[in-house]
């Protein structure tokens, strides 16, 4: 099968990649050649890194790369059995290309949006044949992150479904099927890393570096949150959690931070503006933590029940099951464990006891309990068996 990507941007570029390297035809798009040169470029970098490496023979290399074909008219994209978008993140520019698109292309065309936080039914609205629209979410950088979330629109027959899940899983990839809700899995779950180590610098607790050590050091994740949103891009960030915030009618348990606005407000994004949470200019000192076990312990747990509640909302609200959920937090951006699994091995009573510390001494709404992990504690059971 041929595939089209359209968008040839960071996103863009490795999706083409990863189709390229699992047999594919690839034709990818761009309205900018200049952006496409450097998709090229970085392409022909890339596979032969891989041919140096030993993972790839020159054979393996020559077809590689002689699979691509770079364009700038859609119209290149007539034969494609698969269309992936990744352009701006914008509707109104969507609507537009996805219209143009199903002009072009088959009737049988799968049709997909790698969007982040547009709705696929709102994306596939402009279609006549809604049936073949469908998410498919990559993970930045595409050709290394094995996660893939798979979303279905109201709009999307169960054959698109099978069809895409069965083909992003022959790419070597986890397909996880999600719901079609804000922020899909991985970017609705992942918000208390960010957001309560915000909370707890907010208060007081504990500086930036302290909350970092605590979370790499004792919670064992490769990246503390402040290092890792000056890494994402604190107006990146920002800007996510703002559209969850505001896709969940304002629920207080997603409210971005006054902290991360105002650091996002001075331009202060992270690594790529050379400043963020941390200096990075040449020469700067990181800040050391204060490596205090149980203040450690209280900020990790803290972070880690408010992580459990989100995940258990997720199954709760049917967005995928405890399984999904885990796969996606482990494979698309790295978590140590599996939330749920996480919360198995700590006792579900405990954690459910440690958020209605939060909820009782906060009396905030963002501290309630899920349903489900209340009935499952009562019931002494478990997310998984
Ligand atoms: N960057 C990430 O980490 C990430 C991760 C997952 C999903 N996404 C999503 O992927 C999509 C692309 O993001 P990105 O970071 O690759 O963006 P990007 O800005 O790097 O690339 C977008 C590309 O689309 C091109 N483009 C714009 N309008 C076009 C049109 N009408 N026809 C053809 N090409 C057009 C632009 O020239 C640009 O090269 C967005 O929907 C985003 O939400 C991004």
């Amino acid at each position: 099968m041929k595939i089209g990507v359209l968008g040839a941007g960071t996103m863009g570029a490795g999706i083409a990649q990863v189709a390229a390297q699992n047999g594919h035809s690839v034709v990818l798009v761009d309205v900018n050649q200049t952006v496409l040169d450097l998709a090229k470029n970085g392409h022909v970098k890339m596979i032969h890194r891989l041919v140096e490496k030993g993972s790839l023979t020159n054979a393996e290399c020559d077809q590689i790369l002689g699979a691509f074909h770079y364009a700038t008219s859609m119209s290149d994209l007539k034969d494609c059995g698969l269309v992936i978008e990744a352009i701006i993140e914008d509707l109104t520019v969507k609507h537009s290309v996805f219209v143009q698109m199903e002009s072009i292309v088959d009737s049988t065309c799968i049709l997909a949006s790698n969007t982040s936080s547009l709705s696929i039914a709102s994306i596939g609205s402009a279609l006549k044949k809604a049936d073949r629209m469908i998410g498919i979410h990559f993970f930045n950088p595409a050709p290394l992150m094995p996660l893939v979330e798979i979303i279905p629109a109201v709009q999307t027959s169960a054959e698109t479904v099978e069809l895409v899940t069965h083909l992003i899983s022959s790419w070597k990839k986890t397909a996880v099927v999600c719901k079609d809700t804000p922020g899909f899995i991985v970017n609705r779950v992942a918000r208390p890393f960010y957001g309560e180590a915000l909370r707890i610098y907010e208060e007081g607790i504990a500086d930036f570096a302290t909350i970092d050590w605590a979370m790499t050091s004792i919670g064992g994740f490769k990246m503390g949150p402040f290092t890792l949103m000056d890494y994402i891009g604190n107006d990146v960030n920002y800007a996510v959690t703002e559209s969850v915030f505001q896709s969940f009618y304002f629920d207080p348990r997603f409210k971005p931070s006054f902290t991360q606005k105002r650091h996002k407000e001075a331009g202060y994004f992270g690594r790529k503006t050379g400043r963020g949470y941390y200096d990075y200019s040449e020469g700067a000192i990181l800040p050391s933590p204060c490596e205090d076990q149980e203040l450690g312990k209280y900020i990790f747990e803290r972070i880690l029940v408010m992580l459990i509640n989100e995940a258990t909302d997720a199954v709760f609200m049917q967005v995928t099951d405890a399984e999904g959920v885990d796969l996606a937090m482990t494979k698309g951006v790295n978590y140590p464990k599996g939330l749920l699994r996480w919360a198995d091995e700590i006792g579900l009573d405990v954690v459910l006891l440690k958020i209605e510390d939060l909820f009782s001494e906060y009396g905030e709404d963002r501290y309630r309990p899920n349903p489900l992990l209340r009935k499952l504690a009562r019931a002494n059971e478990k997310f998984h068996a």
